[in-house]
């Protein structure tokens, strides 16, 4: 199960550059699904079984990053953020793009404090003195995205884009128990560009146009010294949503998921987010409407080069998912 995290953290993929990612996933749940296929955004949409009713899990593929959008005469380009960065992260990190080809962000010291630290006074370092030596390494257009590399230790993983690729790991792990028998129809969906605004998860709902939608996408915090109030601790349990500032989960749906994991032993927390939102923001909306829920899982330091979350949790969504699959939706 680490191992799946591990493999698709290390890969490549800042919003609507998702592709890697998603070959990869295709290559894994290949042989554990009855159907799938690329839509023209580029979400992977998978099913496997028949019946019931049709649910769809959406995990999103992409990760947040920078785009180049100025190289001056000597080789110093500009970046802007491709989801949500929040510059104050980014100075002296390294940003990597898709060719491999690294950068160091740097600051402009004279004029401004480090807490002012904003887009206008950030710029990326190549290495080089002119740039015309730049464009041979970036272009005006070029995606970065942060370079940390895949850790465990104990129990925790530390990585870049957890967000949302231990979703993604997720749904794939949940496939394997599955074994292609499930009492509902269910839809397994990799979903892009979700972070620039759940944009992926809107196409791919309104063709598999499901009954019942869920999101499986990392949460932020609330153990670390002085965060702001949250209720969410790692290692304590996967966590299912109530509330974030894109979906209120639905009454019934929470009791579902509720019952789902009490049922079959899975500790959990109940999360309410005061900032973000999810895939289900999008799949709510789809034609009618959809009723949807969120598993999500709790997550330190989201959006930064390092974020971290429990093995635990990850295996306690695993497992809610699997069950979640399977569970009786005629109420809904
Ligand atoms: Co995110
Ligand atoms: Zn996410």
């Amino acid at each position: 199960m680490k191992q799946t995290i591990r493999t698709l953290c290390e890969l490549y993929g800042p919003s609507g550059h998702e592709e890697r990612v998603v070959e990869k996933i295709e290559e894994m749940v290949k042989p554990r699904v009855d159907e799938f296929h690329r839509d023209v955004m580029g979400n992977l949409i998978t099913r496997i079984g028949s019946g019931g009713r049709k649910l769809m899990f959406a995990a999103h593929t992409d990760e947040i990053g920078v785009v180049v959008h100025y190289i001056d005469a000597k080789g110093f380009a500009r970046i802007s953020r491709v989801g949500g960065v929040n510059p104050l992260w980014l100075y002296g990190r390294r940003v990597q793009f898709a060719d491999g080809t690294i950068g160091v962000i740097g600051r402009e010291q004279r004029g401004t404090k480090p807490k002012d630290t904003d887009w206008n006074n950030l710029f990326l370092d190549v290495g080089v003195t002119c740039k015309k030596d730049a464009e041979k390494l970036i272009k005006i257009g070029d995606f970065g995205v942060f370079v940390r590399s895949p850790v465990t230790q104990g129990k925790v993983i530390i990585s870049k884009a957890l967000d949302d690729r231990i979703g993604c790991a997720v749904l794939i792990e949940a496939l394997k128990k599955l074994k292609k028998k499930v009492k509902n129809e269910v839809y397994f969906v990799f979903t892009v560009q979700e972070e620039v605004g759940v944009r992926g998860a809107r196409t791919s709902a309104w063709s598999v146009t499901p009954d019942v939608g869920y999101a499986v996408d990392i949460t932020t915090w609330g153990d670390t010294p002085l965060v702001e109030p949250m209720n969410t601790e790692l290692g304590k349990g996967v966590a299912i949503k109530a509330m974030d500032q894109g979906t209120i989960v639905s009454p019934k749906i929470r009791k579902l998921m509720i019952d789902t994991a009490e049922s079959n032993d899975i500790p959990y927390q109940i999360e309410v987010l005061r900032g973000g939102a999810t895939d289900a923001f999008a799949i709510q909306f789809t034609k009618t409407g959809v009723p949807c829920g969120v598993v999500s899982i709790p997550t330190r330091y989201v959006h930064q080069p390092s974020e971290m979350a429990h093995l635990d949790d990850f295996a306690g969504a695993v497992k809610l998912v699997t069950a979640l699959a399977n569970a009786d939706h005629s109420a809904i």
